[in-house]
């Protein structure tokens, strides 16, 4: 099989972003990675690109044309694929439309009940009965895309907003592999 080549744009932790590494090694999963995005300096997560030798780019959001300099890295890693694995930055429409189709998102809720920040606060506040996950095409409107896997568990009576962040990375950690599978499973 010849893997086709993905990004990853992180801002914090990288779990996704390593969990995608792993199954980018498997035989059979359509991608590997090959880049990887930070718009922060400090992200945990760039550890996972330098100790598994993939090239990483960090850039600062307060220049005007930060966009440009990834448009041109992703062009000269022939990257078909931008997982957006925790980056909290909107991405803007110019980019949209190079990339249509082309990136996807990890978003800790069951869309599209509780797009933005703060699901699990909010989660917990209005009692739900199920939470999870969702993977997602990114559009141009805030976690609104066509949804690809989505992934849910009970919320039992205990449960706090630090558990079902547990709970919900950890589902995380199968939908976005499962996703990628689907998007190129007739290709
Ligand atoms: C993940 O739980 C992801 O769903 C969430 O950030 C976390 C990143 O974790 N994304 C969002 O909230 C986007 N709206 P990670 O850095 O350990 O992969």
């Amino acid at each position: 099989m010849v893997k086709k080549n993905a990004c990853v744009f992180i801002s914090g932790y990288g779990s996704n972003l390593k969990s995608l590494i792993d199954n980018s090694r498997k035989e059979n999963f359509p991608v590997n990675i090959s880049l990887v995005v930070s718009n922060n300096i400090n992200a945990k997560g760039l550890l996972h690109a330098k100790k598994n030798c993939i090239p990483y780019l960090i850039v600062n959001t307060k220049k005007r044309n930060f966009e440009n300099s990834i448009l041109k890295m992703i062009k000269k890693h022939k990257i078909v694929l931008i997982c957006l694995a925790g980056y909290m930055k909107i991405i803007s429409k110019n980019f949209l439309n190079k990339y249509r189709k082309k990136i996807i998102n990890i978003h800790p809720s069951l869309l599209p009940k509780y797009k933005g920040l703060n699901t699990y606060e909010r989660v917990i506040k209005n009692n739900e009965k199920k939470t999870g996950c969702t993977v997602h095409f990114v559009n141009e409107k805030l976690d609104s895309g066509k949804l690809i896997v989505q992934k849910s568990f009970f919320i039992k009576k205990k449960d706090k907003t630090d558990v079902l962040k547990i709970k919900t990375q950890k589902l995380e950690k199968r939908a976005f592999p499962e996703a990628i599978i689907k998007i190129y499973r007739y290709s």
